[in-house]
């Protein structure tokens, strides 16, 4: 391949005699000094400086079209700004085109912070080959997800705007009113239970503890058809939940179990939830390295997965199934009381494990909630939600949920679910093989094998123990929960998953059998 070499030549005349491509002024930050000679340029930098939008800042660019602009100015918009935005090739399938106009609404809410706008207002697009009302749901998602912000422990500061759109204003194009109204209702649901879920992983460990689960919980229960139940730590004893009481003895926050009922007909089937609640893991005695260990504040995105969307379920009022939530919500530290490698603990239901790693007590929480929610509420079928293992970023990376479970008609449920929502599921295998590893020489399992091998799957082969015959999935989000792929509309902190992915499952919940019948 031959060396391309590109031309620089020195341009004499007046700037604005240019008729080329693309005429770039670079400007410093704050400098009043003209940015060349030619007076009409200087003329628009400063109204393009009034707009506010430019001051210079490094990388900050300011792209103008002077030749479309005069052709508006026979006839000028009153809105400030005009954005025109791009959502690719109108055809291919329905999941892709749902995601192209979530993606769109992310970029006019990403572009409106930052201009700092307040108000924005949304044209939908017309002929787009989606039902009005996925049109609306899927573009207000993007627009509000897009928008989310998390300022709590921020000072506000008197000259700097929010640079989150206060209100957003949806024109539907001719599209039918009705189906457009109800679809961005949907849309707005999915979309405020999946911050709700952003805001409380944003939180810090200090701000965010296992009563602060109780606490939401119990505001939850408030709504129509929602039940709040809190296990004490009193009550765990009684129960003989081991695993939870078992993690949380080396921290000074008390452990809950906390419970929450959506009940609307008795002759619905009851699908259980249960979401990892750690709300901080060090590790335990099994430390975790230094580097990167405040991330472990978002170890509870399983829990707050599944209590924001029994919100969501609520609010819509799902009329087909009734849906119970658990979170085992404790700390994983290592005060003088913690859990110790080779300690053994019995879960509910009578189970012993033996503790090969304290690091390892997503399962060991999970365990104990799970064992009980089936005992308690027999459910046709049960979904986990935790940030399990780091084995699971390994395997996917950060783009897909692992998911696992012994039933394919709840997988394949979940995996269409997860494509609806744009949030991809992949599954991993589950077996005798692997089982294997958590034999125990002195207890009835150990909670974790001798080595790394096949992480993800050892973590759901411990789950398993506690399910017996129930229809069962696990879903590992520890790659997805924050750090997920890089989009419009998710932020680079949590990401909320799950949240959209569950209640698209259960809105479309079709009755599954036992294990037993099965085959
Ligand atoms: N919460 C972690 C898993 C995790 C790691 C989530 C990194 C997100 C990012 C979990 O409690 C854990 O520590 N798992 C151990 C299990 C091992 C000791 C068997 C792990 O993955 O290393
Ligand atoms: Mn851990
Ligand atoms: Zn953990």
């Amino acid at each position: 391949m031959s060396a391309q070499t590109t031309a620089i030549e020195l341009f004499g005349q007046d700037p604005s005699l240019f008729t080329g491509d693309l005429l770039a002024c670079l400007v410093a930050e704050g400098s009043s000094r003209p940015a060349g000679p030619g007076p009409g340029i200087n003329r628009l930098l400063a109204r393009v400086r009034e707009t506010g939008d430019f001051k210079g800042e490094k990388d900050q660019v300011f792209l103008l079209y002077p030749e479309l602009t005069a052709v508006a100015a026979a006839q000028p918009l009153p809105a400030r700004r005009v954005l025109f935005v791009g959502l690719g090739k109108a055809d291919g399938p329905a999941n892709g085109l749902r995601e192209r106009l979530r993606l769109a609404g992310g970029v006019v809410a990403k572009q409106a912070g930052t201009v700092k706008a307040r108000e924005a207002l949304v044209l939908l697009p017309r002929d787009y080959p989606l039902d009005a009302g996925e049109i609306a749901e899927c573009v207000g998602e993007g627009l509000l997800l897009g928008n989310y912000r998390f300022d709590r422990y921020k000072q506000p500061k008197d000259d700097d705007p929010p640079g989150r759109v206060e209100r957003f204003f949806l024109h539907r194009s001719g599209l039918a009113a009705a189906k457009v109204r109800k679809g961005l209702e949907l849309g707005r649901i999915l979309a405020e239970a999946t911050c709700a879920a952003r805001d409380m992983a944003n939180q810090p460990g200090n701000g965010w503890t296992p009563a602060d689960f109780a606490e939401y919980a119990r505001q939850l229960g408030q709504k129509r058809f929602l039940r709040c139940t809190i296990l004490d730590k009193a009550a765990l004893r009684q129960l003989g939940m081991g695993g939870i009481l078992g993690v949380n003895q080396g921290s000074a926050q008390p452990p809950f179990l906390v419970i929450l009922e959506y009940r609307r007909n008795t002759k619905n089937p009851t699908i259980l939830l249960a979401g990892k609640g750690l709300t901080f893991d060090s590790g335990g005695i099994s430390a975790k390295a230094p580097a990167g260990m405040e991330d472990m504040k978002y170890d509870m995105c399983g829990g707050a997965a599944v209590l924001a969307a029994m919100r969501a379920i609520a609010e819509i009022g799902l009329p087909d199934v009734n849906v119970v939530a658990l979170v085992p919500a404790t700390e994983n530290l290592s005060g003088s009381a913690a859990l110790k490698p080779g300690d053994v603990i019995r879960h509910y239901g009578g189970k012993t494990s033996e503790i090969i790693n304290t690091d390892a007590e997503g399962r060991l929480i999970l365990a104990d909630a799970l064992a009980y929610g089936i005992a308690t509420y027999q459910p046709q079928a049960v979904i986990d939600v935790a940030t399990l293992t780091g084995a699971v970023i390994i395997g996917l990376g950060h783009h897909y949920t692992g998911l696992l479970g012994n039933d394919d008609r709840l997988a394949e449920q979940l995996i269409a679910a997860g494509d609806r929502a744009a949030e991809p599921l992949w599954r991993l295998p589950l077996g005798p093989e692997y089982r294997k590893q958590i034999d125990s020489r002195i207890a009835d399992i150990k909670n974790a094998g001798s080595d790394r091998s096949g992480g993800t799957i050892v973590g759901a082969c411990y789950l398993q123990e506690f399910v017996g015959q129930t229809p069962w999935a696990h879903l590992d989000i520890a790659g997805t929960a924050w750090g997920f792929t890089e989009k419009s509309y998710i932020p680079k902190g949590p990401s909320g998953i799950g949240v959209r992915t569950l209640v698209d499952c259960l809105r479309r919940w079709r009755p599954i059998q036992s294990v037993d019948e099965n085959h």
